[in-house]
């Protein structure tokens, strides 16, 4: 029971890494407020968190908006009282060369990967510094400190993330508030299913551990920052890739 008691929000939790993260907070204890740009997978998430005997509530919203993120936030507090740990993990990609990059691919990605991120962050900074506790966990990626052929939104997205969330480590250390990253790899989840199998070969073979990781191996390493066990631990990133980006 890492996070007993404590009050989580998780974005883009309907399905995916968000989902296991959320799943993962649930069994350790944690009510979890589960937001996702489609509705019913938002609600069908909730679905799975009660049967753990936690409190779940589905907040449905787009965080590229920050009118509907300050109130899911607000909404959290009204319902749950507090708001302690604040995952940001809803992201996209919408892969292209740079010379054949659109500019809606751009400022789709920056908008939900970084910008929504942000919009979650500011909000959740007023319960959170009134609290005078808080952990922020945001989701990148290994693009985001290696770049990568094909991603340069995507990359760009992650690679600001990181450096939002060092910069949130210094704004709000005095509140006891800590903001760490976690940089996935190559994992198994709808957004990578997709991918030609020739494709997924090409990437393992660079994974030292030889293998996809799991959603459930991204969310161990969430609750982990999200836990007392990490109480020191700020402006990190912590990276979760079998190897591949060492
Ligand atoms: N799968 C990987 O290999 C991998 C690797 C590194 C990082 N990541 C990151 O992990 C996070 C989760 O990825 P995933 O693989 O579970 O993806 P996914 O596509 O399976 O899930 C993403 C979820 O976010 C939701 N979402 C999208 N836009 C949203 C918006 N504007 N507002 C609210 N919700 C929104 C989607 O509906 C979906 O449920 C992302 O930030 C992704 O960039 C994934």
């Amino acid at each position: 029971m890492l996070v007993e008691g404590k009050i989580a929000l998780v974005t883009g939790a309907g399905r995916g890494i968000g989902r296991a993260i959320a799943l993962a907070l649930a069994r350790h204890g944690a009510d979890v407020v589960i937001n996702d740009v489609l509705a019913e997978t938002a609600e069908a998430a909730a679905e799975e968190v009660r049967p753990l005997g936690r409190r779940a509530l589905a907040a449905p919203g787009n965080i590229t908006d920050p009118k509907q993120c300050k109130e899911m936030i607000e909404r959290a507090v009204t319902e749950f009282s507090r708001l302690d740990i604040l995952v940001n993990n809803a992201g996209i990609t919408r892969d292209q060369l740079i010379v054949g990059m659109k500019d809606e691919d751009w400022d789709l990605v920056l908008n939900v990967n970084l910008k929504g991120a942000f919009n979650c962050i500011r909000a959740a900074l007023r319960p959170m510094s009134r609290q005078r506790f808080g952990r922020i966990i945001n989701i990148a990626s290994v693009v985001g400190i290696m770049g990568n052929v094909g991603q340069a939104n995507y990359a760009a997205s992650k690679g600001g993330l990181i450096a939002l969330t060092k910069t949130v480590a210094r704004e709000m250390a005095s509140r006891n508030i800590t903001c760490n990253a976690v940089a996935p790899g190559f994992i198994q989840t709808d957004m990578t299913a997709s991918l030609k199998p020739e494709i997924k070969e090409a990437v393992i073979k660079q994974v030292p551990l030889g293998r996809m990781g799991l959603a459930e191996e991204v969310a161990g390493c969430v609750l982990f920052l999200a836990s007392d066990l990490a109480a020191y631990v700020t402006g990190h990133v912590l990276v979760v890739d079998g190897g591949m980006a060492m």
